[in-house]
């Protein structure tokens, strides 16, 4: 019986002081950092949104930082209207491109399509790209009549969506960049189109 009693008083005290350790503290504040035995992720070397940025890398000073230059954003892709379409508001096609077509325009389309079309279609549009060798079928030559006829706003939904073996482009080149690329694909045309009486004076006589 006084066995029984000190193993009865011994599990009793325990079970009081596991009891007290485990659930008595909860909810007490303390201003003491809790014991870490496992610090997991608890202290990161990040930034958080919106505040100042210490990392001097920046610069600027703020921690949230502005789209890299170039970042297609793929909200703009399901905005509506001919310049993200290549369509009218009746549903035909956009016959020209409907951003003013400058130098600087034309110069970012050859940019991006050597970068994205050239690979299939050749540098110069003949549909001989480099994965011609390597068994990419019935690449399209873009000196083809039927695509010269074609209006700007078919070809921009090739580019956008793709055509049976092409796959869309959209995730790569913004709006922008497709109405580019399609003026310097024009240019390319028309460089196999234009007449001797179409070039500038001074430079036919360069010319032999
Ligand atoms: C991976 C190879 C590949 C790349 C890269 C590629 N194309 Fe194509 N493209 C094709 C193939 C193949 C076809 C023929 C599709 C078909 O069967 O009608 C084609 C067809 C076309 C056509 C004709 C579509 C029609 O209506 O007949 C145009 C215009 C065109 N591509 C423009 C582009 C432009 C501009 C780019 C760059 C942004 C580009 N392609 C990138 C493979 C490619």
């Amino acid at each position: 019986m006084k066995k029984f009693l000190i193993y009865f008083f011994t599990f009793w005290a325990l079970s009081l002081v596991a009891i007290v350790s485990i659930a008595g503290f909860r909810g007490g504040l303390s201003r003491k950092p809790p014991l870490e035995v496992f610090p997991d992720m608890d202290r990161q070397p990040k930034l958080r949104p919106q505040t100042k940025a210490a990392f001097a890398g920046f610069g600027d000073g703020l921690s949230s930082r502005l789209h890299v230059a170039g970042t297609v954003s793929r909200e703009a892709a399901r905005e509506a209207g001919d310049f993200a379409t290549g369509k009218n508001a009746d549903g035909s096609w956009v016959d020209a491109v409907p951003v003013p077509v400058t130098r600087e325009l034309v110069q970012r389309g050859r940019e991006r399509y050597g970068i994205y079309c050239a690979p299939c279609h050749g540098v110069a549009g003949d549909g001989n790209g480099v994965t011609t060798k390597f068994g990419m079928a019935a690449v399209a030559k873009l000196h083809d009549e039927r695509l010269i006829k074609m209006a700007d706003g078919e070809i921009f939904n090739t580019i956008s969506n793709g055509k049976n073996l092409m796959l869309p482009y959209s995730d790569k080149l913004d709006p922008n960049d497709r109405w580019a690329v399609i003026s310097y694909v024009r240019a390319l045309q028309l460089s196999r189109l234009g007449k001797k009486e179409e070039i500038p004076d001074a430079v036919r006589t360069a010319l032999k």
